[in-house]
């Protein structure tokens, strides 16, 4: 991307724990002098844990500005995959950041996607009860979602008893089951580095765009989605400008979401979970390895924003068995999601009987039901704790190609 893109500062309100949030063309740069005022107050060095996907440039960009600011650079590379995220990488993260004499001052600092922010932001959150994170988003997703908010954590891999069948005796990857809030100092949402991103991971963040504007009328962000119906066309040819105002609007509409409710506190009927939308079906297909968007085994498993896409159309069906929700909100989503080269269909779903038990294990399951988001009207959900089962498995047959 070329300068003259858009940029902006936005503030996540959050009191003592709030931070700002910088987005546009060579925001990276900010990032030394945000450290310089650490190295002030007693940091020496940088835990930087890169996404071996991210352009060599940027990480060299980034190495530099922390040696400029005065700290010893410690890089931990990772190669995301759902799998990588577990214990096990955890527990080697924590290996090295302690064998290196990190202080409680000194940085972590996340430059990847969603699985590396995750992961290190559990680091962080954990390591000597909580060092300070920066999170440096390099995909589409982790900008205008992950990476605000302070979701920290890692998948845990089940077996025996609890094991729900994989179809292929592999472990069952129980998602971010465990983890913490950890909010970050700052982010950094660089979109130069979105040039490195090939077209399946730019479709999958616009499926969490797509996902922002299906809740923003109700949650005081009413202009998002008509915004990118007006610049559809700007959006899916990756227009620099556009996409960096993309990126601002959403990380506008998520950084006042998480203002207004940091924890999801599962006693209000809004807040963050609203955020779940299409998550809940999602996880329950996004696990299943031989899942692809087009039927072709070379793409699979599915991509985290594919199964966001899927869940989100399985939710809008399951919603008009539910509650009645007019069709013109789903059929309004499929067509959105099908200009953005995104599923509305998947072929080889095992049985309803499997895919509602697979949601039961997603963590956003309530001891004896299934809280699913629906959609309650156009850019309006709603948290639903009682789905009845037609309404799932309604929901799942809308999908199943
Ligand atoms: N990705 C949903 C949330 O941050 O709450």
């Amino acid at each position: 991307m070329s300068g003259g893109v858009h940029e902006g500062r936005l503030r996540v309100e959050l009191g003592e724990r709030g931070y700002d949030i910088v987005v546009g063309s060579g925001a990276l740069g900010g990032i030394e002098s945000s450290l310089q005022e650490m190295h002030q107050v007693g940091a020496r060095r940088a835990f930087v844990v890169v996404d071996t996907g991210v352009p060599e440039w940027f990480v060299d960009q980034l190495v530099a500005d922390a040696k400029s600011a005065g700290l010893q650079v410690i890089i931990a590379p990772i190669t995301p995959t759902e799998s990588v995220k577990t214990i096990a990488t955890y527990q080697e993260l924590l290996t090295t950041i302690a064998s290196t004499g990190h202080s409680r001052v000194d940085p972590v600092i996340a430059l990847g996607g969603g699985i590396v922010g995750d992961l290190a932001g559990f680091v962080a959150a954990s390591y000597r009860r909580g060092v300070p994170v920066i999170q440096c988003p390099t995909t589409l997703l982790s900008m205008v979602d992950a990476s605000v908010g302070g979701k920290t954590g890692f998948n845990l891999e089940v077996s025996g008893e609890s094991q729900v069948p994989n179809g292929d005796g592999s472990m069952k990857l129980l998602k971010n089951l465990v983890g913490a809030f950890w909010q970050p100092s700052l982010v950094i949402a660089d979109v130069d580095v979105l040039d490195s991103l090939d077209d399946r991971q730019r479709r999958s963040g616009l499926a969490e765009c797509i996902k922002h504007g299906m809740i923003s009328v109700g949650v005081g962000h009413d202009g998002l989605l008509d915004w990118m119906i007006k610049h559809l066309d700007s959006i899916v040819a990756f227009d620099s400008a556009i996409i960096a105002e993309l990126v601002e609007r959403n990380v506008s509409l998520k950084a006042s979401v998480v203002a207004q409710d940091e924890r999801e506190d599962t006693s209000k009927q809004g807040g963050r979970m609203l955020l779940n939308f299409g998550h809940t079906f999602g996880h329950a297909i996004e696990t299943i390895g031989h899942l692809s968007p087009t039927a072709d085994p070379s793409l699979a498993p599915l991509h985290h924003g594919e199964a966001v896409a899927l869940g989100m159309v399985a939710a809008c069906r399951g919603a008009q068995v539910y509650g009645g929700v007019d069709s013109s909100v789903g059929d309004e989503l499929c067509t959105l999601l099908q200009r953005v080269g995104l599923p509305v269909g998947v072929e080889g779903l095992p049985a309803n009987e499997e895919l509602v038990e697979r949601m039961s294990h997603d963590k956003k399951a309530t001891a004896d039901s299934i809280r699913v988001i629906f959609p309650t009207g156009r850019g309006r959900c709603a948290v639903v704790d009682d789905a009845p089962m037609e309404s799932l498995e309604a929901g799942f047959d809308a999908i199943r190609g």
